[in-house]
């Protein structure tokens, strides 16, 4: 049997790099990524946050079952794995339901994965689940050497959530530091999905960004589900000697050749006074935030657990900004959380006015299974929660348009991603980011770095350019050089 595969991706950054590495341990071991219509395996990781990307997960197997078994193309011995948090929740209930499952993996349990599917390939009878919890950071096979470019996330400015995986190039880095969450905010099914919080150790993750340099990569994130409590696990075991979220992200800056760093996501109960002095300090690290508020009352703040008020969150955005004036703040916030009056949900707006995100992810609040929420009332009626979200969009709206447009005339450098869906007669345009981390469509060519305008060869450049014009969600600019 051909071993091949095809993997979809659904949910936050930590399932895009998981993809990823089970992506690179797969083809490593003799595996090839395929379009889907000539998949053997369908790899599906799956997001549990909100009730929609799990009903997602189940479309998804019943679109492959209908295209693959019945009718379809007949393809015989349709075979899928599931993994990540709806495979944590669910478990083996996908076996029932979807025959054609044959591997359910958790976050801790994807080390085993490749192993498994190795397994599954041999033995048509076989099922298996990864499903248990680790004390420890599971560190996973290295398969870092590998030379074939692995996909990487690439974000849909106008749709507000990681697009699935696209096209990826190895200028670009996610690497773990750590795996779950210990806070047990009322409204959030992480904790119970992806375990308690394990640190990786220091030295691993330093590796591993050496590495990652070493074969090109320019641009490293940092990932975690809440990044500023690195190395306090609930957990008891201190795999990190000590080294707290500010010292690791100096190690790291410090690698010479990694040209920008950033990190995800933050909790702003944890962060370190020296994280935000580092904004200020490092110079590759990039004056962008994801600060998650959540919501602007008060009220709202403490029954969701979150454990900083206004005051608190508006005092870090004052120290960000003192720090490093340009920072580029984003944020999360859930609408219609049980008990959200009128004049909470005025609280939020207020807040999105007075600390002026760059851009947000605003969610209408979602009953997760096991939760603490799931018993608060009362709960905020539906056309209540969606009036209010497209309030909070509309507004956050103008405001990405005006800080935008507030760039135009600018220069910043980019690094280039992939060429742009935009291609105007005669002119290449490339996609890349800004150091804030705002998507630039470049119009290449008019400038002096001489590069080839048309190949994949600009895939981790770095281009000088001009800011043309303001789109509702990103910039347009052309090319003047190179930045150094
Ligand atoms: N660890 C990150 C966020 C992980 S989940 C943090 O703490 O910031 C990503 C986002 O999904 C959250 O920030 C929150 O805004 C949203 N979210 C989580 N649970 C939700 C729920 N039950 N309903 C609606 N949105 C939710
Ligand atoms: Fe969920 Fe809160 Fe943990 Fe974020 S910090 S993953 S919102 S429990
Ligand atoms: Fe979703 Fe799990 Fe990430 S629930 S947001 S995939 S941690």
């Amino acid at each position: 049997m051909d071993k091949t595969f095809h993997i979809v991706t659904f949910g936050c950054q930590m399932n895009v790099g998981d993809s990823d590495w089970l992506a690179r341990a797969l083809i490593s071991r003799g595996w090839r990524q395929v379009p889907e219509e000539d998949a053997w395996l369908f790899v599906v990781n799956t997001c549990s946050v909100r009730d929609k990307p799990e009903q997602k997960v189940y479309s998804e197997l019943g679109r492959l079952a209908s295209a693959y078994t019945r009718g379809g193309k007949g393809k015989p011995g349709l075979t899928a794995a599931v993994g990540g948090c709806v495979a944590q929740q669910i478990g083996r209930g996908f076996f029932e339901r979807f025959p054609f499952v044959r591997l359910v993996f958790g976050s801790d349990g994807i080390a085993g994965a490749p192993d498994a599917l190795d397994r599954l390939a041999d033995d048509p009878g076989e099922r298996i689940a990864l499903l248990d919890f680790l004390t420890a950071y599971p560190e996973r096979e290295d398969v870092l050497t590998l030379s074939t470019p692995a996909p990487v996330p690439a974000f849909d400015a106008d749709a507000g959530e990681p697009e699935a995986v696209a096209e990826g190039h190895p200028a670009q880095a996610f690497v773990n530091i750590m795996q779950g969450c210990d806070n047990f905010c009322a409204y959030c099914i992480v904790p119970y999905t992806r375990g308690r919080q394990k640190s990786r150790a220091p030295g691993a993750v330093l590796a591993e960004c050496r590495t990652r340099v070493e074969q090109g990569a320019r641009e490293i994130t940092l990932l975690g589900q809440n990044v500023n409590s690195y190395g306090l696990d609930s957990g008891g075991a201190n795999v990190t000697g000590g080294v707290g979220f500010a010292g690791l992200l100096r190690q790291v800056a410090a690698i010479p050749g990694l040209l920008r760093l950033r990190f995800t996501t933050s909790h702003p109960k944890d962060i370190d006074p020296a994280v935000i002095r580092a904004f200020g300090e490092l110079e590759n690290l990039c004056p962008a935030l994801h600060l998650p508020l959540q919501a602007g009352s008060d009220a709202v703040l403490k029954r969701m657990g979150r454990k900083y008020d206004r005051a608190r969150y508006l005092g870090i955005v004052e120290a960000l900004r003192q720090a490093r004036p340009d920072i580029a703040l984003t944020t999360d916030l859930i609408v219609g959380f049980p008990g959200e009056t009128e004049e909470d949900f005025v609280q939020t707006l207020e807040m999105m006015e007075l600390v002026r995100f760059e851009s947000s992810f605003s969610f209408r609040y979602s009953d997760r299974p096991g939760v603490a929420s799931l018993r608060l009332r009362p709960k905020v009626p539906d056309e209540v929660g969606q009036e209010r979200l497209l309030r909070l969009q509309s507004l956050q709206n103008g405001i990405t348009k005006e800080s935008l447009k507030a760039l135009e005339g600018c220069e910043t450098d980019v690094l280039l991603e992939a060429p742009s869906r935009r291609q105007d007669e005669g002119a290449h345009f490339w996609r890349g980011r800004d150091a804030g981390g705002r998507v630039v469509n470049v119009r290449m060519g008019t400038g002096l770095s001489g590069l080839d305008h048309s190949g994949a060869s600009l895939c981790g450049r770095m281009v000088r350019a001009r800011i043309l014009e303001a789109k509702n969600h990103s910039l347009l600019g052309e090319e003047v050089g190179l930045p150094w």
